[in-house]
């Protein structure tokens, strides 16, 4: 019989991509989605071959009843501490409820067991579900592949190709790691199916310093991009407190004071790996930062 996975969040970015690339590997998907999802994004995740649970979230019984046979539960929920915590609290406790043998937290990040409580709200809540989810008899994997390298073409501020900058904080040498939407769902995917899979898998498409960044640009480009650097960790922490005073945006998810923080723990030191578990999975195909620059800035 096929292995059955039970996603939630398959109505996003992410969730999505995880069911599409689940269903290929020959998986039977189930796909729980709130009450009030909209009949559009149902069809869509019928269409990529997943069958639809429409349940409440917040009630374990009716997550245990959808979670039965189940192999593997996929979080791929993404919101405030309201969902990481007690959204996310909910799926697990539905899942040990039905004997489902193991999880996946939503994390999806930077490795945060090694920063502190108040270094980034959003990854604070996920070190806090962490406490909960490791006292739990579920066996769980966290994936972390560093930021997603899509925000490059934009959402970052780091390559400004009008100026022809790459902007950055810290270390021009500082390596960090990025992996792509699309390379982060396969991963998800082939771990969701490893029935051995660790506690942490830590990956990354390419590890890149601001430097490599600022060559890449302008070899695709052809055009010579320059390094601009907008201060050292002290001058990024100070901004931190201002923005997120001034500009608020504590009910936003991404406020722009909290890309500040995950910047900040992407430039320290404590980011740096000297292990990555790309090669679990030899299918596993990875694309580099450059390739997906290229058929971004190429267009
Ligand atoms: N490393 C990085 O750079 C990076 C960047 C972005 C995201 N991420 C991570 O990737 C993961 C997925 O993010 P994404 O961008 O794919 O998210 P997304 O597109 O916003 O999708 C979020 C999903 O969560 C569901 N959801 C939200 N609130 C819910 C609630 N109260 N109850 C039930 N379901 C709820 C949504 O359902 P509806 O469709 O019903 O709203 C949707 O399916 C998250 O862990 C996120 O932090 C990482």
């Amino acid at each position: 019989m096929n292995p059955i996975i039970l996603v939630a969040g398959g109505t996003g970015n992410l969730g999505s991509k995880i069911i599409r690339n689940l269903v290929e590997m020959g998986a039977s998907v189930r796909a729980i989605v709130r009450l009030d999802t909209a009949p559009e994004k149902i069809k869509q995740l019928e269409d990529s071959g997943a069958i639809v649970y429409c349940i409440n979230m917040m009630d374990v019984q009716q997550v245990a009843n959808a979670c039965k046979d189940v192999q593997c539960v996929v979080s791929a929920l993404a919101g405030l501490e309201e969902v990481v915590l007690n959204v996310q609290k909910v799926l697990l406790d539905g899942a040990v409820l039905a004997g489902v043998p193991r999880f996946i937290p939503s994390d999806y990040s930077l490795d945060f067991t090694k920063f502190s409580h108040g270094e980034n709200r959003n990854l604070d809540w996920r070190r806090i579900f962490h406490t909960y989810l490791d006292k739990s008899s579920i066996q769980s994997t966290s994936i972390f592949n560093g930021a997603f390298a899509d925000l490059l073409k934009g959402e970052m501020p780091m390559i400004l190709p009008r100026q022809k900058w790459i902007l950055y904080w810290g270390k021009s040498e500082h390596k960090m790691s990025f992996t792509t939407i699309k390379d982060t769902a396969r991963y998800t995917a082939f771990v969701a199916l490893d029935n051995s899979s660790p506690r942490y898998l830590i990956v990354a498409g390419s590890q890149l310093s601001p430097r490599d960044v600022c060559e890449i640009m302008t070899d695709i480009t052809e055009k010579k991009f320059k390094l601009f650097r907008a201060g050292g960790l002290k001058i990024l922490s100070t901004l931190i407190i201002i923005a997120r005073k001034l500009a608020g945006g504590e009910n936003e998810l991404y406020p722009p004071w909290q890309g500040m923080q995950y910047m900040r723990n992407m430039i320290d030191d404590r980011a740096l790996i000297n292990h990555l578990d790309n090669d679990r999975y030899p299918e596993m195909k990875w694309t580099p930062v450059k390739t997906m620059l290229i058929e971004h800035f190429k267009k």
